[in-house]
């Protein structure tokens, strides 16, 4: 399938991706996890995104899904859904600098009448040829914007 020309950038990124991750937060005991993110050209001018995640025994933990666009040169927008009862609209930009490809967004974030309170997110993904390294901030629960997760993610497949 064609990728739309407006994505030609975001190339690299597409595929599954896969490695060893780690969470914290200031009111959580820290943790170890399995994170895989997979970015799918759907043959429109955006890219399906899914994470999923695992305990280090196997267990299912998170999940997210969402949508990638590049509306603009370097203009990135990211539409995502939480299970556990937040949708988050993130944008910001895509820069290369020093061989890395580097998405940098921040997110206004809604949350259901029975979630945890997330306000706001900040997420940033770096792309260095099979390698993919990302981490997740919020201000949530009370907290000023504290980094949740970390990833050192290696591409599985195309
Ligand atoms: C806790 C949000 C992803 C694991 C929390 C809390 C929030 C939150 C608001 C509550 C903190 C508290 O009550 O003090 C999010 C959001 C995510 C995300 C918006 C979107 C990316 C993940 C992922 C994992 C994870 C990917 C693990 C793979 C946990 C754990 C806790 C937690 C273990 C503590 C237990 C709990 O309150 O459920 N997260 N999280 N989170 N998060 Fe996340």
């Amino acid at each position: 399938m064609d990728l739309h020309a407006q994505l030609e950038p975001l190339r690299p990124l597409i595929g599954t991706w896969r490695g060893a991750a780690f969470g914290r937060y200031p009111t959580i005991t820290s943790f170890e996890y399995t994170e895989e993110l997979t970015f799918t050209n759907v043959g429109k001018p955006f890219l399906a995104y899914e994470q999923r995640t695992w305990s280090l025994s196997g267990q299912a933990m998170h999940m997210e899904t969402g949508y990638l666009r590049l509306p603009a040169p370097r203009i990135i927008e990211f539409t995502l859904a939480q299970p556990t009862g937040q949708t988050e609209l993130a944008e910001g930009t895509m820069v290369m600098e020093g061989g890395e490809l580097i998405l940098a967004v921040r997110g206004k974030v809604m949350n259901t009448a029975t979630a945890k309170i997330v306000e706001a997110t900040e997420r940033e993904y770096r792309l260095s040829g099979d390698r993919l390294a990302t981490s997740f901030a919020m201000a949530a629960v009370g907290q000023s914007m504290t980094n949740h997760l970390s990833s050192h993610l290696i591409r599985v497949s195309d």
